[in-house]
């Protein structure tokens, strides 16, 4: 039912199904970072990270404030620039190839930028032009985006109206619009009511059951232990556990328990 919401139309839409990272192993990845470093001045942010990500993985990033989530994701969506490293996501070089990556990509940052003046229907089709994607297009889109998350009612309202939970239903929404097969959220439910932050992950799994990758940050271990497949743990820029939950709690301890261990450090 929830291929109809994620009709693939676009003309740079490539299948990274079946187009990926040939990594170790020769697993396929759909992302894949290596010994990444990132400094601001003398301070070091990132600290040698490496990771892959696996199409169709719903993947998390765990971290305390200040770990260094929103930097790594910010360079993994070209808004911050790496000291060192590499990444290639879809199989291109973020370093040259960003402008192909960005049409399969789908982005929630952690601050909102939503348009304030302007309503939920013209944001995400405003947005839709930075992907040249056709009118016709664009409002078909968009219209099945506000219903999968039951925005209908605020289709018209301005975005300066809505309540925090909808304007993160609005900004994933908006995401959504060019139909990626990867999204990156930072953080989408920090400060959310429980109702709100349910409704949300009930969503997202329904895209990644879709076949959408997920690669997203929280510092929330209840949302952690109910979404992520994988994820790694990242403390002062380090990453400090790699896997699933049962690889990184070895039954022995719970994942809030480990995380508030490695937070004390
Ligand atoms: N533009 C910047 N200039 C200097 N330091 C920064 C900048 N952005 C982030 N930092 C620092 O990098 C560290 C990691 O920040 P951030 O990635 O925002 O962490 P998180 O998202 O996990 O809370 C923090 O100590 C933060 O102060
Ligand atoms: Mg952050």
């Amino acid at each position: 039912m929830l291929n109809n919401y994620i009709i693939r139309y676009h003309p740079h839409f490539i299948d990274m199904r079946y187009i990926c990272c040939k990594g170790e192993g020769m697993q396929n990845y759909i992302v894949t970072v290596k010994n990444l470093n990132k400094m601001f001045n003398n301070f070091t942010a990132l600290n040698d990270i490496t990771f892959n990500v696996k199409p169709g993985d719903f993947f998390g990033l765990i971290g305390p404030n200040g770990a260094g989530k929103s930097t790594l994701l910010k360079i993994l969506y070209h808004l911050v620039t790496p000291t060192s490293g590499s990444i290639h996501i879809q199989n291109l070089d973020l370093k040259y190839d960003y402008r192909k990556i960005k049409y399969n990509l789908g982005i929630v940052p952690q601050d909102d930028n939503l348009d304030e003046d302007l309503s939920v229907l013209e944001n995400l089709t405003i947005y839709s032009m930075y992907f040249g994607i056709h009118r016709k297009k664009s409002a078909e889109k968009s219209n099945e985006l506000l219903d999968f998350f039951n925005l209908n009612e605020k289709k018209y309202s301005k975005v300066s109206s809505l309540s925090g939970g909808l304007r993160r239903r609005v900004t994933i929404a908006r995401s959504l619009i060019n139909d990626p097969d990867l999204i990156i959220l930072d953080e989408p439910t920090v400060g959310l009511d429980p109702e709100y932050r349910q409704n949300i992950w009930n969503k997202l799994q329904l895209l990644n059951k879709s076949g959408i990758t997920i690669l997203m940050s929280t510092h929330y271990m209840e949302e952690a232990e109910k979404l992520f497949k994988n994820m790694i743990i990242l403390n002062h820029g380090r990453i400090v556990k790699n896997g699933k939950i049962s690889d990184i709690t070895l039954n022995k301890k719970t994942l809030e328990e480990i995380f508030l261990d490695i937070a004390k450090t």
